[in-house]
């Protein structure tokens, strides 16, 4: 028997207590596949199956998802004498419910916001030719390293607090603009923190690799070798990162650095990710899958080549639209196509002070469906199962299954594809997260 079906059989038998029950879910959308979800991330028609129920309800035991499924058949095989007093019962009103949306690229701990450098893009300038005059990432780094890490808790957990109200149940979040010692490990703290004050689950990776800071531009092979021997030694140590990312581009770190800092990383036992293929095809999305990284994000400019390695692979291909609309691109990555070709696609918002402000995730599933020509069904595997694969996180989170973390969102209509069809809405009516509401 897999975990699932003993959860449920213990269930059944008494040896687990139902603490919540919902009720009057006009469309329940599970994201589970039973078995078949162990071998890996979904890929093609599988990225429509929704294991969906009308008519349903969940039942909950503690922090965990006790049942799923039709009302009529969960409430009389579990309460045959009637829902006891000790259960909660929340109505679910006839609208859809979903698990919590899983976030998996996000830098969410930075000072300032740039809109001055949106104001200068859309005049004409690139994003590359801002970062080339003192904008960019090299801002945001300056403005952090003067920054406490109280401050940057505290604007962090405000951030953090509005992905929840629109749905966010886990969120990946990097560091990447301290690229020093001290400040990468002050704002993995300060993740760590904010995440803890806004109730989120969260995933951290150190992005030491985000950037070459300035004082290190004549002497690469150094920071290199600072973040192999020192940022990643240390972040390990304090339990401060699960994953290592690289920014892996030909103007920022080429494809021997990331190989240097990634086999570091993988020693260290960190799982890991990498800024592929965004700007420049140059082989970024090859090597993550050579890796064995849990992802390759971004994609923009992904040729025939990284799209083969990735089918080939289990790394999941995550795409961030919300950064292609902001910057005013006018090409987005190749979703369609690649979910044709057998890439198991997630989607992300990359929510940082630059290139995306975004961090609401039926926004990005709104993109993602008008731009790359996702099917709303598949929006939403990308944006739940696929994106808790992204992160590792799929025994956890992702889906709503016997077993699972109990994190699911009342929607405030009853059909899911009015996530994507109305952009720009918060179609969040409560959040539960661990089997608590907690909006
Ligand atoms: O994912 N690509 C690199 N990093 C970010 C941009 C960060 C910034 O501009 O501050 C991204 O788009
Ligand atoms: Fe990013």
């Amino acid at each position: 028997m897999n975990t699932a079906a003993r959860f449920h059989q213990d269930l059944l038998d008494g040896k687990i207590k139902p603490t919540l029950l919902v009720r009057n879910i006009g469309q329940l959308c599970t994201i589970d596949a039973g078995e078949s979800d162990a071998d890996g991330p979904r890929r093609r028609e599988a990225m429509q199956d929704l294991g969906m129920f009308s008519d349903a309800a969940i039942v909950v035991a503690g922090d965990l998802v006790g049942a799923v499924g039709p009302e009529a058949n969960i409430v009389g095989q579990l309460f045959p004498e009637g829902v006891p007093a000790d259960v909660d019962v929340v109505d679910a009103a006839g609208c859809a419910v979903i698990p919590g949306f899983v976030d998996p690229h996000t830098h969410t701990v930075f000072g300032k916001t740039r809109q001055d450098e949106y104001e200068r893009r859309v005049k004409g300038e690139t994003y590359l030719e801002i970062a080339a005059a003192g904008g960019g990432i090299h801002s945001s780094v300056k403005d952090l390293r003067g920054r406490s890490e109280e401050e940057l808790v505290e604007l962090a957990t405000v951030r953090l607090k509005e992905m929840l109200s629109y749905g966010t149940t886990t969120v990946e979040i990097k560091s990447g603009y301290g690229l020093s010692l001290d400040d990468e490990l002050k704002m993995l703290r300060a993740a760590g923190q904010a995440a803890e004050n806004a109730g989120i689950r969260s995933v951290r990776t150190c992005l030491a690799a985000h950037e070459m800071p300035h004082e290190y531009k004549d002497k690469r092979q150094d920071y290199v070798r600072l973040v192999t021997d020192e940022i990643l030694v240390r972040v390990q140590k304090e339990n401060l990162a699960t994953r290592c990312d690289v920014f892996c581009e030909p103007t920022v770190f080429d494809l021997e650095e990331t190989l240097i800092i990634l086999s570091r990383a993988k020693d260290l036992g960190m799982s890991l990710t990498v800024h592929a293929d965004e700007l420049t095809s140059f082989g970024g999305a090859v090597l993550a899958a050579r890796m064995g990284a849990n992802s390759a994000d971004h994609l923009i400019r992904i040729d025939e080549q990284g799209r083969q390695a990735l089918a080939a692979s289990d790394t999941v291909a995550v795409m961030l639209p919300g950064t292609v609309f902001t910057l005013g691109l006018k090409s987005y990555a190749p979703g369609r196509g690649m979910i044709d070709q057998g890439c198991a696609l997630a989607l992300a918002s990359d929510f940082n002070p630059g290139s995306c402000p975004i961090l609401s995730v039926p926004l990005i599933m709104a993109i993602a469906c008008t731009q790359m020509r996702l099917l709303p069904a598949e929006s939403l595997v990308a944006a739940t199962l696929n994106a808790a694969w992204a992160l590792g996180q799929q025994a956890e989170v992702g889906s709503l299954a016997p077993g699972k973390k109990a994190d699911f969102l009342i929607l405030d209509g009853d059909d899911f594809r009015l996530i994507p069809y109305r952009a720009g809405h918060n179609p969040v009516g409560s959040v539960f997260l661990g089997g608590e509401k907690v909006l």
